[in-house]
């Protein structure tokens, strides 16, 4: 079956990024002059996704206005005779056909997507973490439906991290199957480095089957308290296949301050108007 549906979840409180979490949502976080969210959308966009979930929550009312048609602003700009803006601004709230379910408690990423399980069916879907954005030239979610293609089952993305850094990620165990493929054997959310059956952590590009639902609703609470898609993904594993794929890309964790000034650092070099000028900026600096 086609993977047609994407949950993009933002339901979390960005706590890594507080005090400026305190009341702004982390996802609209300018990535040069777009919100993160809008990397995620238009990344499954460019997959071929068709519908997105976004999974908000209590003061994340600015993702809605922001893909939403904004009349006000449409006609002020159409009396000031500014048409590209205005062209720009009605092709961001025509972008994507997105539905909208609140988190109500902040209980996990695994909690998170369960909530969507009404609106995604009996089908098999894509999850992604507008945190991790990915530059690459194949969109990574693409990449991860060329592996689905093929195997039918639940695919998600890795990279190798650093063994002190296994604290901050999910960990495979591996078994290779091709040059960047696994059959994951063992997954555990967050391993002190000494645990970490790898050094391949989870990057957040998921592809779901349907049976993940009925599997995340009997997950006991994990790290942290939280109901982890980690947990729910080893316990599938007794059913059902999970492969990796290392994806092709350079993926910044843009949900901490410094990788968030990393990713903007990495992108802006290679924008074609602030590229030379951040370069001749940065050398100065330096
Ligand atoms: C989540 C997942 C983790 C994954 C990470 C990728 O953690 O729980 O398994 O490796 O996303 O970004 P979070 O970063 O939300 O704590």
């Amino acid at each position: 079956m086609k993977v047609r549906k994407a949950v993009i979840t933002a339901g979390g409180w960005g706590t890594r990024f507080l005090p400026l979490t305190k009341s702004q949502p982390k996802e609209m976080l300018p990535l040069i002059d777009k919100p993160l969210i809008q990397y995620a959308v238009a990344e499954a966009i460019n997959s071929g996704i068709e519908q997105i979930i976004l999974v908000t929550a209590l003061g994340k009312n600015a993702i809605e206005d922001y893909f939403d048609h904004s009349f006000e602003l449409e006609y002020f700009l159409e009396q000031r005779g500014e048409t590209e803006l205005l062209k720009e601004m009605r092709a961001l709230s025509n972008l994507a056909n997105i539905c909208y379910i609140r988190q109500k408690e902040p209980l996990g990423l695994g909690h998170a997507i369960l909530a969507t399980r009404d609106i995604v069916g009996e089908e098999p879907c894509a999850v992604l973490l507008p945190d991790d954005i990915i530059d690459s030239k194949v969109p990574a979610l693409k990449q991860l439906l060329k592996v689905y293609e093929e195997h039918k089952t639940n695919v998600i993305a890795v990279e190798r991290v650093s063994r002190q850094e296994t604290v901050n990620y999910g960990i495979i165990e591996p078994k290779q199957i091709s040059d960047r493929l696994y059959r994951v054997l063992r997954l555990v959310e967050k391993p002190e480095p000494d645990n970490a059956p790898s050094n391949l952590g989870i990057v957040g590009r998921y592809i779901l089957m349907p049976e993940i639902f009925a599997t995340l609703k009997v997950t006991p609470p994990g790290k942290k308290g939280e109901i982890q898609i980690t947990d729910a993904l080893q316990l599938l594993l007794e059913r059902q296949e999970v492969i990796a794929c290392e994806f092709a890309g350079v993926r910044h964790d843009a949900g901490t301050p410094l990788g968030w000034l990393k990713a903007n650092i990495a992108l802006a070099l290679n924008h074609p108007d602030i590229g030379p000028k951040l370069k001749e900026y940065l050398s100065k600096l330096l």
